[in-house]
This record gives C-alpha cells, structure tokens and sequence, in this order.
C-alpha cells in the first residue's frame, strides 16, 4: 500500500466538493488518493464524476434497507473494505449513525455551508438569509453524535450582499469550500491535526493563519 491518505468520499449531490478534492490531487497540492466515492443516490453527479475521473464508485440506495443501521452497516462495510483511512462527508446529506462513529473514532470530516455553530442543519444558506447576518461561509469539521457540533478544523468566511438570493450565496460559500476542504484534509494527511478536548490544534502552527486558514479580505 502507497503512503498517500485513503479516501472515502460521501456525496448526495452534485459533488462539486468531491471535484476539488479530485483536483487538488491531480495537481499534487493533496497527497491522498480517494479509493471510494459512495453515494446513497443514484442519480448523484459526484458517481458521474468519479467515474469520469477512473475512482471507484458505489450506490448504496437507501431504499433497499430496511432502516438506517442497516444502511450505515453496509456503508461501513464497504468503506473497510476499501481501507479508508479517512472518511469525508461532501454533500452528503444523511446523519451517521453511532455505529458508523465507532468504526472511524475521529476520522470522519464534513462541511457545512455557515459558521457554525452558527445554522447547522439544513438549508444554512437559507437560514442566514432569513436571520439577516452580514457574515456567513463554511466550516469544515470532524463529525461527532450531534448535528453539525463535531470539532472545528477550518472556517472561512463571505459577505452576505443585500441583493443576494440562496443560488449566489451558496455559490459564494461554495469557491470558499473547494479551498478549505482539500487543505483540512491535507493537514490530516500531514498528521498536523491534534484534538484537544474539542479544539482542534494544528501543528506546526501555521506561519500565516490568516492566509492560509481564513478568507480573503472581506469585499
Ligand atoms: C455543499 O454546499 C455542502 O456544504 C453542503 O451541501 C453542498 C454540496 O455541494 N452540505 C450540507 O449542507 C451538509 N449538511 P456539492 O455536492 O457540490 O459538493
């Protein structure tokens, strides 16, 4: 087995996020190699993708268990079987079960569409809009038995202009996500990522965090 971090990509939808990650990968900015892409949807774009990119995919439709520990078991499985060493939830719009947990303590990440804790859960865009928030953006965290409240890896931050609708806010978010994404799980690749009760240390500290962890200047 190669040195390079195994990936397991879960997606429901378009899998734009997958798409950065694929590309950070091509160029040799992430030194990991994605091993699965499993979605729970047939019709998700992020199998287009993956196929499109020679990774293996995997469907695991939903509607063929019988409830959700059956489903999450034969997710598990797959993902083990597949040696992931790191599980990334990119648009993947399902809870994990406890069981799911167990089987990759600490090596489950996902991203969300607001600062949390700020508007977990769905629609975040939405949500922001409607609470009237100046700021928003994107957490990428680890994933632990709440909804959006595992451990903060990164966060970047976006404006929310007067004139804005869910579409271009959530397109706003989402060029913040394709970088923060592929760059939480470069530092887990370099081992740089260490739990501290529930703040998450990066080591070496980053010499610019402000460049290289936050958003451009707000504009
Ligand atoms: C992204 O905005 C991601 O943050 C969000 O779904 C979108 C997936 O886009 N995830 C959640 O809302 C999870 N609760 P993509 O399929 O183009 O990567």
């Amino acid at each position: 087995m190669s040195n390079k971090l195994r990936l397991g990509i879960l997606a429901s939808g378009g899998g734009t996020n997958l798409q950065a990650i694929i590309d950070r990968i091509q160029d040799g900015t992430l030194n990991a190699e994605i091993v699965l892409i499993l979605s729970n949807k047939p019709t998700a774009g992020a199998l287009q993708r993956g196929k499109l990119a020679g990774i293996p995919t995997l469907c695991i439709d939903q509607r063929h268990y019988k409830d959700r520990l059956d489903f999450d078991r034969s997710m598990v499985a797959a993902l083990t079987e597949a040696n992931v060493e790191l599980v990334v939830l990119a648009g993947f719009m399902r809870l994990i079960s406890d069981e799911f947990l167990d089987a990759f303590p600490n090596r489950i990440m996902n991203i969300h569409p607001a600062l949390l804790p700020a508007f977990a859960g769905l629609n975040a865009q939405q949500q922001a809009l409607q609470y009237g928030t100046r700021i928003t953006g994107c957490t990428v965290h680890f994933v632990d038995a709440g909804v959006d409240t595992g451990p903060i890896i990164i966060q970047a931050a976006v404006p929310v202009l007067r004139d804005d609708t869910v579409e271009t806010l959530s397109a706003r978010i989402l060029r913040q996500e394709h970088r923060i994404y592929p760059e939480a799980i470069r530092l887990f690749a370099e081992g740089r990522l260490r739990l501290v009760e529930r703040r998450v240390h990066i080591d070496p500290p980053v010499a610019k965090p402000d460049e290289a962890l936050l958003s451009p200047p707000l504009s």
